[in-house]
């Protein structure tokens, strides 16, 4: 009896004294770090952090523990920073330092362990990645024709549909989605989709299964061991990353069969120029291996390009209609402005956007109040370092929470009132940022890679749908919600909306 009890007894003082060694651990290594919420050994401090708005509880738990803290998720120290000062430290000024990304099971499942740019941790290769993708993008950049003419097809189909829907209420999201998903494909593919393509209908799916599932902080992500147990969640990422594996890999194979060295139609040429560039120059230091410019790397960075590009737009476009619905005043001075501007004879153009600051004002503002990746993509201190006068310790996470920054009751009057006149000057004809607290695409070394092509393409679809419509809801529906579903974006939920033709002609 007493064999047995010490058999018993033993392991569970044993593993008390471990799980203690292991919280004193963490205590020493927050010693002169940020204030850290109550942590249990093991889980952490995720009894105080169930929320599915964690943006909003991040920005409530200053008043208790300051605008920087730290919450243990699991066994990794994650800081919350919800300043601008400290917010520009971390981008800016500490940026290369902070430049690390988390390996997470989600995201290491959606990019091949880390292969592409957004979830790729800092290095050589994640920076020659970047800027391929940088080159080819300013291949199509601002200014430059090629893409205006890209997104102004898509706004003439997006109008057309919206003209075919009569006075039949229209849920306006696969079709901004089918807009924006066709510049990203010309861009990567040199391609587009027509309604209805099943290739798209699939690609719409499994996008909002990733949207649903990726890098949600869920718990697998936090206790990877977790990952022997079945999980919905998982299988349902599993499924989506193998019907958009065989889409890129179909693409693949067809640029890779017509390929030449003379034309660089998209993203894809370019990136399959630097692979055979490095081929040819093979050295025992310069191989596709050590650049990272293997067949994997080449799918994840134009999967990146994708995932990045399609699902924050067409979400930044999907809120704008939703307050343009709210706010019908600010919908008419919008179309005022364009009606002064560019009249009904030819439509907007890029050259119009700095005529045009009212819309401009409205875009920003809608960036502002709900700006779609309220979180950014978290952050690692790649050496041990400080934020403000708190010890930062190599490996620690760090969150900028955006949302705290655009709602700072100190840096915006009313933050949660839609007000696109504050970005416009005082005599109400120029713009302006009236404070540093904002950040949409964040900022350093990391800032978004699309924050040109995403402000073309909002401005173009905004512009040409308010220049011949006007957005309303539906008579007996009510008018959408702003809360917004918390994912890999801050989503509106479903919605429907009346586009009425301003003219009897409306093309
Ligand atoms: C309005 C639309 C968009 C918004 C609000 C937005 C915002 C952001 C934000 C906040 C980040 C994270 C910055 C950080 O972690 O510090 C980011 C990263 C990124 N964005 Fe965007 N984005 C938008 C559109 C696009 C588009 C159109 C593309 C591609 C064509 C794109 C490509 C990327 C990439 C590749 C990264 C990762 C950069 C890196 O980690 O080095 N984004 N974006």
């Amino acid at each position: 009896m007493a064999w047995f009890l010490c058999a018993c007894i033993f392991p569970v003082i044993a593993l008390t004294l471990l799980l203690l060694q292991a919280t004193f651990r963490n205590c020493l290594a927050t010693r002169g770090g940020p204030p850290c919420l109550p942590a249990l050994p093991i889980i952490g401090s995720l009894l105080s952090l169930r929320s599915d708005q964690p943006h909003i509880l991040f920005q409530k738990l200053q008043q208790k523990y300051g605008q920087t803290y730290s919450v243990m998720m699991g066994s990794h120290t994650v800081i919350l920073v919800n300043h601008h000062h400290h917010a520009k430290e971390v981008l800016l000024k500490k940026g290369k330092i902070f430049a690390g990304r988390p390996r997470t099971v989600t995201t290491d499942l959606l990019t091949r362990d880390g292969k592409d740019i957004a979830f790729a941790d800092y290095s050589a290769t994640w920076r020659f990645h970047r800027k391929i993708v940088h080159g080819a993008l300013c291949m199509f950049g601002e200014g430059s024709a090629s893409i205006e003419k890209i997104i102004c097809r898509e706004a003439l189909s997006l109008s057309e549909t919206l003209g075919e829907s009569g006075s039949v209420p229209l849920d306006l999201s696969p079709e901004l989605t089918r807009a924006v998903t066709n510049v990203v494909c010309s861009l990567c593919f040199n391609s587009s989709y027509r309604r209805g393509d099943p290739e798209f209908e699939a690609m719409l799916q499994y996008s909002q299964g990733i949207v649903d599932t990726v890098a949600k902080d869920s718990l697998v992500d936090i206790f990877p061991w977790l990952q022997i147990f079945p999980n919905a969640d998982l299988s349902l990422l599993k499924q989506c990353v193998a019907i958009r594996d065989k889409l890129l890999q179909k693409k693949y194979e067809e640029h890779k069969a017509d390929y030449s060295d003379h034309v660089q139609r998209d993203l894809l040429d370019a990136l399959l120029r630097a692979k055979r560039s490095t081929e040819n120059n093979n050295t025992t230091e310069i191989t596709t291996e050590t650049v990272g410019l293997t067949e994997d790397h080449l799918l994840m960075t134009v999967g990146d390009i994708f995932g990045a590009g399609v699902e924050t737009t067409t979400t930044v476009l999907k809120w704008a209609v939703a307050y343009l619905i709210h706010h019908p005043q600010v919908q008419k001075r919008i179309q005022e402005e364009l009606d002064r501007v560019v009249g009904g004879d030819r439509s907007p153009q890029l050259s119009d956007r700095g005529s045009l600051p009212y819309l401009e004002a409205t875009i920003r503002e809608v960036l502002r109040i709900r700006p779609v990746a309220p979180l950014l993509i978290p952050h690692v201190a790649q050496t041990d370092t400080s934020i403000g006068e708190f010890t930062v310790r190599k490996g620690a996470r760090v969150i900028i929470n955006l949302w705290s920054l655009h709602h700072d009751q100190k840096e915006w009057k009313n933050p949660e009132i839609f007000d696109p006149g504050r970005f416009l000057d005082e005599e109400g004809t120029g713009l302006c940022i009236p404070s540093p607290s904002y950040l949409p695409f964040g900022t350093g070394v990391r800032v978004c890679l699309g924050e040109s092509l995403a402000k073309m393409e909002i401005f173009l679809f905004l512009s040409w749908i308010l220049q011949r419509f006007t957005l309303s809801v539906p008579t007996g529906q009510p008018l959408p919600s702003l809360e917004g579903k918390f994912g890999v974006v801050l989503q509106p939920v479903k919605y429907k909306v009346n586009a009425t033709p301003r003219w009897n002609n409306n093309q």
